[in-house]
């Protein structure tokens, strides 16, 4: 059966994508927010997930203002990158995969999850850039990836608790699903930023901290933010951190922080990552390792006896 492996969260500035782009990456400016992920890019290489479900918001790139569904699951074979005003990034196209991304759509909506199933989109910078972040710039990117947008840019978006529950619903998905596959989520978006207006630029750091802090260890309590709250606190696009809540739901209640990075500002945005992993995981993971020397001593064993029969 499929399996929920680990959870990733991290912004997705435009302009992380514009430095890559532009070869900025090594500038005192954008090699502070790029050191961040380093560890990151050696966990994912570690990890090697067989597909990623990826939650992101599109910036009017796929849907216009005349149509803009509150969740989307992208079920297409292929996403290609979307022209954001200067020609579509120089990323790889992004291939999908159908079979599972169709069994999460009958799974969440026979759940009473009513997705809208999109079987042509072109992808922005809310999903590129978190790529990047992760995989580095590879040629092509070595998973499929399932993209699952929501509408955060057009008033009303969701509730963080509805988006919560939505990741709950895909987790159900994801473990019915019979083939063997090793699932990471990314949630992504904020962390507190407004980008327009007198209060343009505004950063707070407290609440995103705060925010990091429950991520892991009280995800519930996020689930009751207003959005109200997130305007005030996070700034209007401060918003996006709701699709975070996502990816937490998507993975069991109990998990462990593997990483965790913040670092202010880039463009006029606060980046926040975090990876998590169940906790299920890890138990099995150290019980592995326990397990270890004792195989070990059974091989060493068996080749003395090979030995000594050899020797006779
Ligand atoms: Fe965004």
């Amino acid at each position: 059966m499929a399996k929920i492996i680990a959870g990733v969260s991290s912004s997705h500035v435009p302009a992380i994508g514009a430095a890559i782009d532009n070869k900025q990456t090594e500038e005192p400016y954008w090699k502070r927010v790029f050191s961040g992920f380093e560890k990151s890019k050696e966990w994912m290489a570690q990890a090697k997930p067989d597909v990623v479900i990826l939650i992101y918001n599109d910036h009017a790139s796929a849907f216009s203002v005349e149509m803009v569904p509150t969740f989307a699951l992208g079920c297409a074979a292929e996403f290609p990158p979307a022209d954001e005003g200067w020609g579509p990034r120089p990323v790889p196209v992004v291939k999908g995969h159908p079979q599972l991304a169709a069994h999460i759509a009958q799974s969440v909506i026979l759940d009473e999850f009513d997705i809208t199933v999109v079987n042509k989109m072109e992808v922005d910078h809310g999903l590129t850039v978190p790529m990047n972040l992760l995989f580095g710039s590879p040629k092509e990117w070595p998973c499929p990836v399932i993209p699952v947008a929501v509408n955060v840019v057009l008033y009303p978006p969701p509730t963080g608790h509805r988006c919560f529950m939505l990741g709950r619903a895909i987790r159900k998905a994801v473990e019915s699903y019979p083939e063997d596959l090793r699932v990471v989520v990314f949630g992504t978006g904020g962390m507190s930023h407004q980008i327009s207006g007198p209060r343009a630029g505004l950063i707070n750091s407290k609440f995103d901290k705060a925010f990091l802090d429950n991520f892991t260890k009280d995800p519930k309590k996020l689930t009751r933010i207003p959005h109200l709250e997130y305007m005030r606190e996070a700034g209007a696009e401060g918003i996006e951190m709701v699709m975070w809540l996502v990816m937490r739901g998507a993975l069991e209640d109990k998990v462990d922080e593997v990483y965790r990075f913040y670092t202010v500002p880039a463009s006029n945005t606060a980046v926040g990552h975090i990876i998590l992993e169940p906790h299920s995981r890890a138990k099995k993971k150290s019980a592995g390792k326990a397990k270890k020397p004792a195989g070990k001593m059974k091989r060493a064993a068996a080749r003395a006896k090979t030995a000594v029969r050899r020797s006779r």
